[in-house]
């Protein structure tokens, strides 16, 4: 009891030197309102935080599935975006559908098959088709599309096509395009071709350098004409050089073309 009295007594000296009845009372309201306003400032904190987080990256706060992630790269990667436009919202070209609504109207099966077989290919093509992409694409590289396309294209972070310097020569502008493109996917760094394509005559993609290639193609012209039309060397499974007429501009076909000269 004694020590009690002694505490209460130390309490009221050092918080209200005014008596016991208003000291009681400061004693409450200081205890009661110690905790609320420590609450206060926490909340204040933590919403603070988090509306300078979203107000810098909305979409990057949530996760990803990682297979929806690989998707998206994919989708960049192969140029999937240069024909059906970023995130497939169409645009490029009247000739290729928009991807946005395909993830629900097509089976797992029915888009790994677009992807792996193409569609629209005709021997001699006028417009755009859906390449052939078994040869080049793997198996979990075609689930990871699907996954992508099936989960709405969604934006995903560093998914984006390389940026083309359009201020340092034609040629520079050019090797970039050749991996914007996505035209590195299948004639190789450098161009050097060799990327297997069984079933073709020459069993592989060809370079888009070397002797052989400046002899056939020894103007500017006649590489920009094959890009144009594209060319097409057989069926699936085998793949064959897509059309790119009316999805590359003229200005990045001569930039394609100047590039492909300084090679070797
Ligand atoms: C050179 C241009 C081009 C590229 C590159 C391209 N596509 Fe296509 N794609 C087309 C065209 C054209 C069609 C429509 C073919 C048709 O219906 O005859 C198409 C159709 C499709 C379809 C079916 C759409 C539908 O509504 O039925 C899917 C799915 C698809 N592409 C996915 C892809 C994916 C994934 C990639 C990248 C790996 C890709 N495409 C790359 C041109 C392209
Ligand atoms: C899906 C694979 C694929 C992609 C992507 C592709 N090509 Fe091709 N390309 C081929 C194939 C296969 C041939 C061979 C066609 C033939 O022999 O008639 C070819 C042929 C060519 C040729 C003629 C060379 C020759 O020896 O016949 C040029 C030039 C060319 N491609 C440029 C490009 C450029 C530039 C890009 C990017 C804009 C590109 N290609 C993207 C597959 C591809």
């Amino acid at each position: 009891m004694r020590r009690h009295e002694a505490r209460l007594k130390s309490l009221t000296l050092r918080f209200a030197p005014r008596g016991a009845g208003a000291t009681i009372l400061t004693m409450l309201v200081r205890r009661a309102l110690a905790p609320l306003v420590l609450i206060l400032v926490v909340v204040l904190a933590l919403s603070l935080a988090v509306a300078h987080r979203s107000s810098g990256a909305t979409a990057q706060t949530r996760v990803i599935d990682p297979q929806v992630a690989m998707g998206a790269h994919l989708f960049v990667q192969f140029a999937c975006s240069a024909c059906h436009g970023l995130q497939g919202r169409g645009g490029v070209s009247p000739d290729v559908p928009a991807l946005k609504k395909v993830g629900k109207a097509l089976t797992v099966k029915q888009l790994s098959s677009i992807i792996k077989h193409g569609l629209g290919e005709s021997a001699d093509p006028k417009k755009p088709y859906m390449p052939v992409w078994g040869p080049v694409i793997s198996k979990s590289q075609v689930g990871d599309l699907v996954a992508y396309v099936r989960a709405g294209l969604p934006n995903v972070r560093y998914a984006d096509a390389v940026p083309v310097p359009r201020d340092q020569g034609v040629a520079v502008a050019g090797a970039a395009l050749y991996v914007r493109y996505g035209c590195i996917n299948c004639h190789g760094p450098n161009a050097l071709g060799g990327v297997p394509n069984p079933g073709s005559p020459d069993k592989a993609i060809p370079p888009l350098s070397g002797q052989d290639f400046r002899k056939e193609f020894n103007t500017d012209a006649k590489i920009i004409a094959v890009i144009r039309s594209g060319s097409v060397i057989g069926k699936p499974p085998i793949t064959s050089m897509p059309h790119w007429g009316g999805i590359i501009p003229n200005s990045d076909l001569k930039a394609l073309a100047a590039y492909l000269k300084t090679l070797k």
